[in-house]
Formats: C-alpha cells, structure tokens, sequence
C-alpha cells in the first residue's frame, strides 16, 4: 500500500516535470492537421510551404522587429512540419520532384531541416535582440540548407 502511493506520487511527479519542460522550451509543434492529410494533401502542403519559406527568405532581409520575428515564426513552423510531411507513402505520388533517396537517406535528409530549423531559431532570437549581424548570418544559414537539400533530393 505504502509502495503504491509512492508510485503514484512519482508518477505525478514525473507528468508534472514533463508539463514544466515544455513549457519553458515553448516548443513549436507539428502541425496536427498533417496527421490526417492524405499522401496527395502531404504533397500539396509541402510544395506550399517551400514557396511560402522562398517568398519569406526573400523578403525577410528587410525586416525589424516584431515583422522579423514574424517571419522567422512561419520559417519554424514550416521546418517543424516538413518531416511529416515526407511520410514514404508520398513517394512518387502526383507530380512530386522528390526523389526516392530521400526515404532511403531519411535521417540525412531531415538533418538538413533540423539546421534550417536551428537557422529559424537563431534568426528569431536576433530579431528580438536587434542584432542584425546575426540576423543576416542566421539568414544565409537557412538559404544554405534549401541548395544543400535540393541537389541531393529533388528532382
Ligand atoms: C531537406 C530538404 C529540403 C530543404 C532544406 C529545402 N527543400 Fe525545397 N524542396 C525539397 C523537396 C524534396 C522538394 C520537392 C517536393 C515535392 O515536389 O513533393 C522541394 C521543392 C521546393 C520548391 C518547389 C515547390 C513546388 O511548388 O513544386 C521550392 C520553391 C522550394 N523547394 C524552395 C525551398 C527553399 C526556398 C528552401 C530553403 C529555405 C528549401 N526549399 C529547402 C527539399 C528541401
């Protein structure tokens, strides 16, 4: 009986830290309407966000502030959501240019999303300091990463 409490106690514990923790990180999450996309949907909704992170990308060098910050939110969200957007049962469905390597190579090829992704975070962080100098590096980091992956996995 006594043992049970404990058990329970530190079972509450361990949900109240894990609450906390994710709090204080204010991760951004997936998406939840991915998880019910179909493997056409997936498509669609990856090729929108590679547009939208281009059209953002050339934009975003003019931008201060609350704008650039902004900005570099819609980058995190689009880097948080594209490894779902990749599920296997995408390959080769509609007129996708993404090559079958990619679900050969698939910790390679989100390697390159997580940098874009540390990229977004760090460019948000400048923005909000006001540190244009590491604006602009964060920036040529993320535009880095859309080459990088494309040589390797596009078609
Ligand atoms: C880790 C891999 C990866 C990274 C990083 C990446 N892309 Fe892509 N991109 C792809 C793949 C794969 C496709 C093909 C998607 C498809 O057709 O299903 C694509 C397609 C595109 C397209 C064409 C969309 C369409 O309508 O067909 C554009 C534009 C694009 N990417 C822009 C970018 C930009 C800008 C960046 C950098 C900010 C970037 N991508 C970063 C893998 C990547």
């Amino acid at each position: 009986m006594q043992l049970k409490k404990w058990g329970l106690s530190a079972l509450a514990g361990v949900a109240l830290v894990a609450v906390a923790a994710v709090a204080i990180a204010q991760d951004v999450v997936v998406d939840p309407a991915i998880a019910t996309m179909t493997a056409e949907q997936k498509v669609e909704a990856r090729e929108a966000a590679m547009k939208d992170n281009g059209a953002i990308l050339k934009s975003a060098g003019g931008l201060t502030g609350a704008d650039a910050e902004a900005a570099a939110d819609k980058l995190i969200q689009h880097f948080t959501d594209y490894p779902a957007l990749f599920t296997p049962d995408t390959n080769g469905v509609g007129g996708t240019e993404a090559k079958p390597e990619i679900w050969a190579n698939f910790d390679a090829f989100t390697a390159i999303f997580a940098k874009g992704l540390e990229g977004a975070k760090a460019m948000k962080a400048a923005a909000a300091a006001g540190d244009a100098a590491a604006y602009g590096a964060a920036m040529k980091t993320i535009g880095g990463t859309c080459g990088e992956c494309h040589q390797q996995f596009r078609s």
